[in-house]
């Protein structure tokens, strides 16, 4: 029977005798883990998020059994140097809402355009198509992609290869991302088609079929860090979506200036609805297509 992945939330506390502590944030914690976070991934919170940031540390706090944010600050700092820590505190402070085919007009753009025009740039029809879901969350886009190039491409181009590189920062969402099981929230957007073509249903789980996991993995990686992202080359299509949001101008501009480098000549950057990249880069030639625009590299 298909298993739904643990979460962190299900990790037993080594501290278990300890009971949950209202603890407050004072103005100079805040100022201290806000430098902090965004020093080591770019995300900012602004004043007015305070309190969300301040709930979210709380869990971990008390899920340690500390007593004040300033311990947590002291154990943060000492533990990261290891890098353990730090996965922690990068799983409670990340937003990951996401779902299956949550922005068609992109979708439609690969099939129609996008994806034909690489394959006919490229000379080859046979040529691999390497395509990069950057910020992948648990994995739903990513596999929305591969569902439509293995549904609508790959009839036209049959010796067609690709692969799809998922990234995140959340170590929980990566390995959910692995799984590639869902609840019905995550599929709530899904054409019944595909659902039935491309997934297997055990009771309330749905889980992506081997036919489409064997196009995509997925790895941690942190879109703010230099090094990590000078590996990351040779894309022909990177998604980027609902992440920039939560950086400042100055971390905008460094990872979309990354994540250039990282595209071949001819390639398409993606970013989310309600996103732009309007005094972030004028590197891109922007190129609209019916509800939506992408980013090219030329
Ligand atoms: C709202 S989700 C977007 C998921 C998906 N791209 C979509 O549009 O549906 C934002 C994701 O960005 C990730 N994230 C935030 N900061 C990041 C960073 N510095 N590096 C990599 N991922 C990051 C979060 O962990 C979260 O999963």
């Amino acid at each position: 029977m298909t298993q739904l992945p643990n979460t962190v939330l299900s990790q037993v506390s080594p501290f278990p005798g300890k009971g949950l502590n209202n603890l407050v944030l004072s103005n100079s914690a805040f100022e201290n883990f806000r430098k902090y976070i965004y020093d080591s991934c770019g995300i900012y919170f602004q004043d007015n998020k305070k309190y969300l940031l301040e709930s979210r540390l709380m869990k971990r706090i008390n899920f340690l059994g500390m007593n004040s944010y300033d311990e947590y600050f002291d154990f943060l700092r000492f533990n990261s140097g290891n890098k353990e820590e730090i996965k922690y505190l990068y799983e409670a402070i990340t937003i990951n809402e996401t779902f299956f085919f949550r922005n068609q007009p992109q979708l439609d753009a690969l099939v129609t355009n996008v994806i034909p025009g690489i394959i006919a740039s490229k000379g080859r029809s046979n040529n691999k198509i390497r395509i990069w879901s950057a910020a992948s969350s648990s994995g739903e886009e990513a596999y929305s992609i591969a569902i439509i190039i293995s549904d609508l491409i790959k009839p036209k181009y049959p010796s067609l290869d690709f692969e799809i590189i998922g990234t995140d920062i959340n170590n929980a969402v990566v390995e959910t991302a692995k799984t590639g099981i869902y609840r019905e929230y995550s599929i709530r957007n899904t054409p019944g088609y595909y659902l039935k073509k491309y997934f297997k249903q055990s009771g309330s789980a749905f889980e992506v079929n081997s036919e489409i996991k064997k196009y995509v993995s997925f790895k941690i990686l942190n879109l703010y860090d230099d090094a990590s992202m000078r590996m990351m080359t040779n894309f022909d299509i990177i998604f980027c979506a609902n992440v920039l949001i939560y950086f400042d101008t100055k971390s905008k501009i460094k990872v979309v200036s990354n994540l250039y480098n990282s595209l071949n000549n001819s390639g398409y950057l993606f970013i989310g609805y309600a996103e732009t990249l309007h005094m972030i880069s004028k590197a891109f030639t922007v190129v609209s297509f019916p509800k939506t625009v992408g980013y090219k590299k030329e």
